[in-house]
């Protein structure tokens, strides 16, 4: 063999086995990255969840069949529409026909059940007993009542049927113009008390952002023993149809900007409080979990994307959750949750005054972007 064929041979047997180890290296590679791959478990109100995401309670509660394409699709638990006090109030009423007196009363209410005819808490309770045995993803239930007995009652009523937690849906209007924003919260701390005085299973607090200072009532909540938070609940509104001169309730659902107001609270109260906080309200894609997380929250609820972009969207939310993950080389929740809250950063005005002060230091470049 000369020695030029000599060379050649060892070149080839060189570039041989430079490609078996590229070949080996990559196929290594994977199996570490599968193994590695990003954990999305989170913690919620004491329950672990495989990843953030819970459908929120609504009117999917009533279509079995829409509730297990979402489980399917990845949601990790989900909240069985509320019980309204209106449905214990008038079980044994007609319903339809004792509606009108409490039309004023709860706009939500009306709203979700313009024509009830199987509205009562026995139905609910049962077609919520039968959601917790179809489905293997934990299921919360949702109670809003108005007088203590009906907490309570209620409360073990619905946890009876096996959820994995109640969710107390402080849906209040004011009505009363004698009535103090502090009785108010006073007679919903009493409410949390006595529930988790009765029940064994975790209870959180659905709350709307109308308080004074919701940073003291959350906290207030917290030392009654609320086990979690849902910021923010969304309030039906009525509307007025001008052509006919009468009130309407239209469907209520959120725009994806209206995410910003949980931004704001998730990050103060992250890192103050024993209870976990889930985000609410305009959570549409994968992204603004990742934002909610960020912020501090353990786990989002999410309801108008669903509407908009059917339940099987969630697949594609966690897809961009996961992504978002491993381009960051995130390995869990817990690796990224509350890295830009209110305690983690350095800057005191981002959660507090941040537009008036962006606005005075950028006042120019504000006013040239809208002329
Ligand atoms: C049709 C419908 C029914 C709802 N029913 C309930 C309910 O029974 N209890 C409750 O706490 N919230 C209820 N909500 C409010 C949602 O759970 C959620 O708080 C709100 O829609 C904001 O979240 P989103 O922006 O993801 O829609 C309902 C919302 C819709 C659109």
């Amino acid at each position: 063999m000369q020695r030029s064929e000599k060379y050649l041979l060892f070149f080839t047997f060189f570039l041989n086995l430079s490609y078996l180890f590229i070949v080996l290296y990559t196929e290594i590679t994977k199996t570490h990255n599968l193994i590695q791959m990003a954990t999305l478990t989170t913690q919620h109100m004491g329950v672990t969840l495989k990843n953030p995401l819970i459908l929120g309670a609504c009117n999917l509660s009533n279509n079995l069949d829409k509730l297990i394409e979402a489980e399917k699709a990845g949601v990790a638990a989900l909240v069985y529409r509320s019980l309204f006090e209106e449905q214990i109030q008038l079980e044994d009423n007609d319903l339809s026909n004792q509606l009108e007196a409490y039309d004023e009363r709860n706009a939500e209410m009306i709203n979700l059940f313009p024509k009830i005819e199987h509205g009562g808490p026995k139905e609910h309770i049962h077609n919520l007993k039968q959601v917790v045995e179809a489905l293997s993803i934990p299921v919360f239930a949702s109670l809003n009542a108005v007088y203590k007995e009906s907490w309570v009652e209620y409360a073990l009523q619905l946890e009876a049927t096996g959820v994995a937690g109640l969710e107390l849906n402080f849906f209040s209007v004011p009505r009363d113009f004698d009535k103090s924003g502090h009785d108010v919260i006073l007679q919903q701390i009493e409410s949390l008390k006595a529930v988790k005085a009765a029940v064994k299973i975790p209870v959180s607090v659905k709350l709307s952002p109308f308080y004074t200072n919701v940073l003291k009532t959350i906290k207030d909540m917290d030392d009654a023993g609320a086990d979690a938070f849902i910021l923010f609940n969304r309030l039906f509104e009525p509307d007025i149809d001008v052509e006919a001169e009468k009130h309407v309730s239209p469907w209520n659902l959120s725009t994806h900007s209206d995410h910003r107001l949980s931004i704001r609270y998730i990050g103060l109260t992250h890192g103050n409080l024993n209870a976990s906080v889930a985000a609410n309200n305009g959570i549409y894609e994968g992204i603004d979990m990742v934002k909610m997380i960020l912020a501090g929250a353990s786990a989002v609820e999410a309801v108008s994307t669903f509407y908009h972009n059917g339940v099987g969207y969630a697949a594609e939310m966690l897809k961009e959750l996961e992504e978002w993950m491993d381009r960051k080389e995130y390995d869990s929740i817990e690796a990224f949750r509350g890295k830009l809250s209110s305690k983690s950063i350095n800057d005191p005005f981002v959660y507090k005054r941040a537009q008036y002060i962006d606005m005075l230091l950028k006042s120019e470049e504000h006013f040239n972007a809208v002329i």
